[in-house]
């Protein structure tokens, strides 16, 4: 898929910050985490097929929405409850926020599809997304939490678990009883978990919102 000029420079920028800010944390592993996530592709894919984000670089920029969002409300939460500061680390809301999608890097392949143009008049060919999950079929916030480990990562064990539940209710998994005792534990002991969720769904639902005459 061809990105164009404009949205090439703007994923360079995109990917510039993603990095610095993922630098900034000094965790052992950031590195080989770039590394594989290049690789992977992760830098031009899509955060979405057809809902948020659906666009080439759209996963990066995602993955930054949820950090501004995630640190904006690190920050709410710490003049609201002082004492949470040392449960809060920058550090570990940087991280899930960056890296709690990492699961898409290598699911939406590029394909041509049709259309009917806007005055109906005639069929249309446009760029659009497919996904597939044949390479890793690991499930959404645990094939996240695995890739990371994987590439090397050192991951405290909330930071583990606020990427594992991101999706909160969202996640088929959750249904399940004993999913949803884990999730409840989860929340219940790691602040950080409520703020990722929250942070993940402010960017998808408000911040990347492009309901029609909403356009930003
Ligand atoms: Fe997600
Ligand atoms: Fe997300």
């Amino acid at each position: 898929m061809n990105l164009g000029n404009l949205t090439a420079d703007l994923c360079a920028d995109h990917k510039a910050e993603f990095c610095q800010l993922l630098r900034s944390t000094e965790r052992e592993g950031v590195e080989y985490v770039i590394e594989d996530l290049e690789n992977l592709g992760f830098f031009e894919a899509p955060a979405s097929t057809r809902f948020h984000l659906c666009t080439p670089g759209g996963l990066v920029q995602h993955s930054l929405n949820v950090c501004h969002t995630a640190l904006e409300l690190m920050e709410m939460m710490h003049r609201r409850r002082p004492d949470l500061k040392s449960v809060l680390r920058k550090d570990s809301v940087i991280l899930c926020a960056l890296l709690h999608d990492v699961n898409k890097a290598e699911i939406y392949k590029p394909v041509v599809k049709r259309r009917r143009n806007a005055a109906n008049t005639a069929w249309e060919e446009y760029d659009s997304y497919d996904v597939d999950f044949s390479g890793f079929p690991m499930g959404h916030g645990e094939k996240s939490v695995i890739m990371l480990l994987l590439s090397g990562l050192q991951l405290r064990d909330e930071e583990m678990l606020a990427i594992r539940w991101h999706m909160g209710a969202w996640d088929l998994a959750f249904q399940s009883p004993e999913a949803k005792s884990n999730i409840n534990e989860a929340r219940k002991n790691h602040p950080l978990c409520g703020l990722i969720q929250c942070a993940d769904g402010l960017a998808a639902s408000i911040i990347e919102h492009t309901a029609p005459g909403l356009e930003p």
